[in-house]
């Protein structure tokens, strides 16, 4: 290869080049990727320009921000961890790739694997929330998904190159404003943000993508610790690492530079391999090379890269994809898409009033209490886009199933049954959204809606942040119900008629006062395609909740970071050492030498993590443990002592009580979705090896040995528990030298 097609290759096309200087490009072989151009036909007719008319014939491979979901949207990824469903989110990535792959796409910008503790954060929509383990579960999860094997013309090649990103610490922003700078102390990036990509590398992943942030003073694009150290020589990864949308070039913004060929040598010495729209490669690469700033060799280790990732995909053998791939997906693909945002809503509170109906079959339906005058209100009951969420570049509002749309299909299906059931009323559905988007704040439809609710038995109140709200630069300072829907939920509250709130947002928010005046809440996040199938099956009775928060809900902005899994601190002391967490809120009188406070404790949740409400009633028996030398095996009973089958997050955690370092209040070790029905016990067993009990040790850093994740000989707690907030059934037990 030339040098010029070597440098082509690591040339990420900018989407913005007009059509004739793209192709021009593309034909001279200075292309290695295009990016954002959608469609099997034009996909393939660039691709014949590149292995039919360039020199050397490689073919080009196609990105995409292929994030959840392509033309059908399954919930957000921070809805998708929330069912705590492996299995689930692994076959979601699957149908997405199949669906991308039809529409010319190769290569698959996801997943985001950053480990969030600040809601206020955008992008927390678009990852798995605030725990490591549960993370790195997912996202090895989505790159089986999407690196799955697709039959072309008889040979075998992988559907979608999956990006794990952003590599590394974005989340840890200050303040939750994104692109802000990061402070992370190695211990804390070692156990706490980079096991998902590790994980995620572990399952396969092609590609790892660059972060905007700076890390401890150097961005990411710059930074050879993470990139050579720790993802080439520590773990001995040779995915290739594309850089974020221009972050080459933002080294000069960030400071780091004067200029733009500075940048270049600054990425490239930190191994940086394809160059995302900044163009610094293009314009500078040749240059430094001449001037003996850069080896050819460093260009070549790139390139290496490049088409190591094309040839694993099969793109030498198959360089086009098939015109002819249905787009529409079939019933039964449909399921998993709704069964996915079934799992994924999460049952925060529910005095009694859900599901509203207690039969489980359509034509035997018994409306609880005689709810059969329904109200559908909220700015968000009825908008086909808005349930789709952050980062949808090709999902088809047209095809989504809104709130709104599902419920009037369940009222008329029921109503046309009631020959079968002469003594049921028929079901009247009133709809009136008071609101007409999240930041409405006109209160004139607020009067309408109150009016129809004094016709109504019952209000379900579709309330949230519009897609816009999440998801990247979309930071919020305050996390309440945006607009004027609080103030509708207190008119809604004030005519006496129990409220159901349905909240489908991008993020936790602080709902505190509104869950009070409510009857019950469901937590959906953005539910996708089929949200509106979805929760009205879940409304209704048709399918039992079974999501479990995967972000600790704060009561206030200011208890910003609240997360499980954070360091008891020093006070107050107890003896014997208890959680602090265990302390009720506003109870306990607690005395610091001569002096008595009394204690709301700023670190009391809203709901804690891995915290989620069921139709029906799960008994945790006492947790068992038998213990070799690298292996303890701990299983514990659990019974749905309830009326209804239904599914259980057995999750779970450790708490280590003396070590090298502080360890955290607790720590998710382990989880199973089991589905228990009505009346039955099922045993859930956990295998936990000593190596899983570890950490990073940086103080042994500089000890003859290079394993730096050590478990302390220490005694430790265990919970099998239905949340990270439940303190009760632990076991002890100890790890010897
Ligand atoms: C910037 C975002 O940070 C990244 O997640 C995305 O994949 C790229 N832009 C490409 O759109």
């Amino acid at each position: 290869m030339t040098i010029e097609e070597k440098i082509g290759q690591m040339n990420q096309l900018d989407p913005s080049w007009n059509a004739e200087e793209k192709e021009a490009l593309i034909r001279e072989g200075r292309v290695g990727s295009v990016f954002n151009i959608v469609g099997a036909k034009e996909v393939n007719r660039l691709q014949r320009m590149a292995v039919e008319e360039t020199r050397l014939g490689i073919p080009l491979i196609a990105a995409r921000d292929v994030i959840h979901g392509f033309n059908t949207i399954y919930p957000i990824p921070l809805a998708q961890g929330a069912t705590w469903n492996p299995a689930l989110v692994e076959q979601a990535a699957r149908l997405t790739a199949r669906e991308a792959y039809g529409a010319g796409i190769r290569w698959a910008f996801s997943p985001m694997v950053d480990v969030a503790h600040d809601p206020r954060w955008g992008r927390v929509a678009e990852g798995y929330g605030e725990d490591t383990y549960l993370a790195s579960v997912m996202a090895a999860a989505v790159v089986r998904g999407y690196q799955n094997d697709q039959m072309v013309n008889g040979k075998m090649q992988k559907c979608l190159a999956a990006c794990v990103k952003h590599f590394a610490g974005y989340s840890a922003s200050e303040g939750g404003r994104d692109y802000n700078t990061t402070w992370i102390p190695e211990t804390q990036l070692r156990d706490v943000y980079l096991p998902p990509f590790k994980a995620a590398l572990d399952a396969g992943a092609m590609s790892v993508m660059c972060s905007f942030n700076d890390l401890n003073g150097l961005p990411s694009s710059a930074n050879p610790h993470l990139n050579i150290d720790i993802l080439r020589h520590e773990w001995g990864s040779d995915a290739l690492l594309v850089s974020d949308w221009g972050s080459g070039s933002d080294l000069v913004p960030h400071g780091l530079v004067a200029d733009k060929k500075e940048a270049a040598l600054r990425c490239i010495n930190a191994r940086m391999e394809m160059d995302m729209q900044g163009n610094i490669y293009t314009d500078y690469l040749q240059q430094l090379l001449e001037e003996g700033k850069v080896k050819e060799s460093q260009i070549d280790e790139c390139v290496r890269s490049i088409l190591r990732m094309k040839y694993r995909l099969g793109l030498f053998d198959h360089p086009y994809v098939p015109e002819d791939q249905p787009m529409v997906y079939s019933s039964r693909e449909l399921a998993v898409v709704t069964r996915t945002a079934e799992e994924s809503a999460v049952l925060l509170k529910n005095d009694g009033v859900l599901p509203l109906s207690v039969s489980k079959t359509l034509h035997d339906q018994t409306l609880h209490d005689q709810m059969v005058n329904i109200l559908i209100c909220g700015p968000l009951a009825d908008q086909p886009k808005e349930q789709l969420g952050t980062w949808v570049f090709d999902g088809l509002p047209e095809r989504s199933v809104t709130p709104l749309m599902a419920f009037s299909e369940w009222a008329d299906s029921i109503n046309d049954m009631s020959p079968l059931a002469p003594n049921r009323p028929p079901v009247t559905l009133l709809y009136e959204p008071g609101l007409t988007y999240s930041r409405d704040r006109n209160r004139e439809g607020i009067a309408r809606a109150v009016a129809a609710a004094r016709k109504a038995d019952i209000i379900l109140y579709f309330c949230g942040e519009e897609a816009i709200l999440s998801g990247e630069a979309r930071c919020r300072a305050d996390l309440d119900l945006p607009g004027s829907q609080c103030e509708m939920m207190d008119a809604l509250a004030a005519t006496g008629k129990p409220v159901v709130m349905i909240v489908m947002a991008g993020r936790p928010l602080t709902i505190g006062a509104q869950a009070e005046q409510a009857a019950a809440v469901l937590y959906a996040l953005h539910g996708g395609t089929m949200a509106g199938t979805a929760l009205c099956r879940l409304l209704t009775g048709r399918a039992v909740p079974s999501g479990k928060t995967t972000m600790t809900f704060p009561k206030m902005v200011g208890q910003i970071p609240l997360y499980y899994n954070r360091h008891n601190t020093g006070r107050p002391s107890y003896d014997p050492p208890m959680l602090i967490d265990s302390i009720p809120i506003g109870c306990p009188q607690f005395s610091i030498g001569q002096s008595s406070y009394w204690l709301e404790t700023p670190t009391e949740p809203l709901y804690p993590f891995g915290y989620g409400l069921s139709y029906t009633t799960f008994e945790y028996g006492e947790p068992e443990m038998e213990q070799t030398q690298d292996t303890l095996f701990v299983s514990c009973a659990v019974t749905n002592t309830g009326r209804y089958d239904a599914y259980e997050v057995v999750q779970l955690y450790t708490r280590q009580l003396s070590g090298d370092l502080v360890r955290p209040l607790k720590e998710l070790k382990g989880f199973e979705k089991v589905f228990i029905p009505a009346g039955e016990t099922r045993t859930v067993r956990f295998d936990l090896n000593r190596g899983q009990l570890g950490y990073w040790h940086e103080q042994k850093r500089d000890c003859e040995s290079r394993v730096w994740f050590a478990t302390d000989p220490a005694e430790y707690e265990i919970w099998v528990a239905p949340d990270s907030r439940c303190t009760t059934h632990s076991v002890r037990f100890s790890i010897e030298k």
